[in-house]
This record gives C-alpha cells, sequence and structure tokens, in this order.
C-alpha cells in the first residue's frame, strides 16, 4: 500500500522532538555589545567570552559597529538582527524570518536543512546555480523540469520520492521572466509537495508593496512556504534570509549549516537593510524603477530591439553565440555604456546575451542613450519586432 509523501510539517516536527530528547534544541538570542568585552542580555549584562573578535575591532569600531564576532546561534545576534527579521517577516506576511550570509548560502541552507537521501527536489531547468548547488549537497534526487513548464513540474513530482520539494526562481535571474507560481502552488498542492521560492530579484521590486512575485500573484505563506530573499540586489546590501512559519525557523536555526557555522551578518549590514527596507516600502524608488521600465520596453519597441518578454528589471537581449554577444557588448562600452555578456555556462548554449538590469538611479536620458548605441551596434532586429511582456 503506498503511505502518502512525508510532509514538510511533519518533517520538522519529528526533528523537533528529536532535537528536544536529545537536549540539542538551540535557540539565537539578541545580545547587545558593549565596551570592555561585555554585552547585555535582556536586563543583565554580561562577560562576553564566547565571541571570536579577539583583537576587539568588532566592538571598538562603533558607532558603525562592523562585524557580528560569532555565529548567530553563539554571540553574533544583535537586537538589530532581530528588529531586521521582525521587520521583514511583518513586510512579508510570514511569521518568522531567519537571516543569513548570503542568497547563495541561503539556498543551501533550505535544501540541506529540509532534505536529503531519499528524498526529491524539483527544480526549473533555469533555476539559480546556488538552487542546484543546494539539491546537489543535500544528496536528495534532483529533477529538473523545461523552464516554467507546470506540467512537466507535476510529471517530475508525480514518480517522486520522500519528502517533496518544488523549487522555482520568483523571478529568473538570467531571463527576467516570471515564475508561474500560482499554478506551481496547485501542483505543489495536489503532489504533497513543498513550494520554495527564491525571489532574489522579485523582493523590493514586485507586488503592490515591494513584497516580490508572491505578493504579486497572490501567494500566501500557506501556498509559498519557504521564500528566500537576499538583501544583495533590491535592498542594496549584503546578506540574506530565509522566510516562512515559526516552525521552519526554529528547524532552519538548528539545522542550517551554512547559517549555523558561519560568522552572522554584520550588524552593520543589518542596520543598511532596515534602512533600504523603509524606503522599499515608502514607494517612491520602486515607481521610479517602475517607469524606467516601461520607457525602456517602449524605447526598445519603437527601435526594433527585440528583447525577452520581462516586466523586471532584468532585460535581457538573446544574440546567440558568445562572439555576438562579447562584441556587442564591446561596442555599447565604447559608446560609453556597460552591458554584460552572460554565456554558457551561466546560460544554455545558443542564448549569449546581454543581460540589461534598469535601476531607479538611471534618467532617461541614460536610458535612451543606450537604446541608441544599442542601433547602433546593430542590435535591432526586424522592423516592429513583437516584444511582449
Ligand atoms: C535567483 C538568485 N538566488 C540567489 C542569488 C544569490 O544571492 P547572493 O548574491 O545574496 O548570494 C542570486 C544572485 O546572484 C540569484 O540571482
Amino acid at each position: 500500500m503506498n503511505r502518502p509523501p512525508e510532509s514538510l510539517a511533519q518533517r520538522l516536527e519529528s526533528a523537533r522532538r528529536r532535537r528536544d530528547h536529545l537536549h540539542q534544541a538551540r535557540r539565537r538570542r539578541p545580545l547587545e555589545p558593549l565596551p570592555g568585552g561585555r554585552v547585555r542580555a535582556g536586563e543583565r549584562i554580561l562577560h562576553n567570552f564566547s565571541s571570536n573578535d579577539y583583537l576587539g575591532l568588532a566592538a571598538s569600531a562603533t558607532p558603525g559597529r562592523a562585524g557580528s564576532g560569532a555565529s548567530a546561534l553563539v554571540t553574533g545576534y544583535q537586537p538589530v538582527h532581530a528588529e531586521l527579521e521582525r521587520e521583514l517577516a511583518d513586510f512579508l506576511g510570514r511569521e518568522a524570518v531567519l537571516l543569513c550570509g548570503s542568497g547563495y548560502l541561503a539556498n543551501l541552507a533550505v535544501a540541506t536543512a529540509l532534505a536529503g537521501r531519499g528524498d526529491t527536489v524539483v527544480q526549473d531547468r533555469l533555476c539559480h546555480a546556488s538552487l542546484i548547488d543546494g539539491a546537489r549537497l543535500c544528496g536528495a534526487a534532483l529533477k529538473r523540469y523545461a523552464h516554467v513548464d507546470t506540467a512537466a513540474a507535476a510529471r517530475r513530482l508525480a514518480d517522486a520520492r520522500g519528502l517533496r520539494l518544488l523549487v522555482t526562481d520568483g523571478v529568473f535571474s538570467m531571463d527576467g521572466d516570471i515564475a508561474p507560481l500560482a499554478e506551481l502552488a496547485d501542483v505543489a498542492r495536489e503532489q504533497s509537495a513543498t513550494l520554495v521560492v527564491d525571489d532574489a530579484h522579485g523582493i523590493g521590486v514586485l507586488g503592490a508593496g515591494g513584497a516580490g512575485a508572491c505578493e504579486e500573484l497572490g501567494l500566501d505563506a500557506e501556498r509559498a512556504p519557504v521564500l528566500v530573499g537576499t538583501l544583495g540586489k533590491a535592498f542594496g546590501v549584503a546578506g540574506a534570509f530565509i522566510a516562512g512559519s515559526r516552525a521552519l525557523v526554529e528547524h532552519l536555526e538548528n539545522h542550517a549549516r551554512s547559517v549555523i557555522y558561519s560568522t552572522a551578518l554584520p550588524p552593520a549590514a543589518a542596520s543598511s537593510a532596515l534602512a533600504a527596507l523603509a524606503q522599499i516600502r515608502e514607494g517612491t524608488l520602486r515607481r521610479r524603477l517602475a517607469s524606467r521600465i516601461t520607457f525602456f520596453r517602449e524605447g526598445a519597441a519603437r527601435r526594433g530591439i527585440e528583447l525577452l518578454p520581462s516586466r523586471t528589471p532584468i532585460q535581457p537581449l538573446v544574440t546567440g553565440t558568445e562572439s555576438s554577444a562579447l562584441s556587442l557588448s564591446a561596442q555599447l562600452e565604447a559608446a560609453g555604456y556597460l552591458v554584460t555578456a552572460i554565456r554558457p555556462p551561466t546560460v544554455p548554449a545558443g542564448t549569449s546575451r546581454l543581460r540589461i538590469t534598469l535601476s531607479a538611479e538611471h534618467d532617461a536620458a541614460a536610458v535612451e542613450g543606450l537604446l541608441d548605441a544599442l542601433v547602433a551596434a546593430g542590435a535591432s532586429g526586424t522592423a516592429g519586432a513583437s516584444v511582449t511582456g
């Protein structure tokens, strides 16, 4: 008789029971660093004999406080980290958030803490390298499906073993398109799988409130229970986070090796991210960016420049061969525009491209200038090329 596959909730609960039983449960607690090798722990001031701030340089860099001095589970977790986690959880509509060193490490954390041998990770073929590496590292079977093909995702899940993670980028990093998240959430529910969304390029940009592709496509915490974001892109800082239920975050705190065994995010970065979050929420920069994207795409369409369908800041122009992408990039640079050529293995063979990314910082003249330089470099295809999205 076929037993239903283990759910994420069951896996989290059995891991929690086991660590409680073994007295191995660990929790981070906010510790405010003070001069003289001390910390404030709630009401008390303690001498800190657990940090790695051997020369006292992390603490002495006040007011910036350069470093956290230790991993979060030891003494590197400070009130500013806790505040950022609370603010991010509120922003994203999730119960809890776990900060980590980078998006790359966050994706390793999710895969290795949730899945292992006997489990299955199903991913879009164009998922970011860190999602692929996480799946490889955790030892689960990795199955990939054709880009944004939800029916293929369902087929891969149908013959999967163990715990099933259905993993996708929210916004694809080299293509700029948005994953069909609502359909993927339906497939995940039908197949008793857990949807994991890495929205590194969507959070801070998409959605009415800026909370990303999940907000834009109406996925709440139940439909997108594991949400990864980075502080290195729209937030303009560095670091990353994983958002979800309290049980998920507690599990990651205890089992996510790429977070546990690494120095906590610098408090200065957490502070900058808090300031960035306030600006994201306020909305002016997001609206400015959206108008730049529209302006760019309309200008491209008028000039017959064919872009991939994208309404995000990532606006790729596929040239095909490596040499054509390099040559176009060089011509643009000669004209004063820096646009990187992206080639295999970052993108599939035959799809080398210019990855044009727009920012709220660009003014209309710069955008027009780039479009004209593209035309001068021969990047316009047939006049009236279809530009959609
Ligand atoms: C989809 C996606 N996930 C994760 C990352 C990694 O994020 P970070 O730069 O914070 O390591 C990136 C960025 O390169 C990305 O594009």
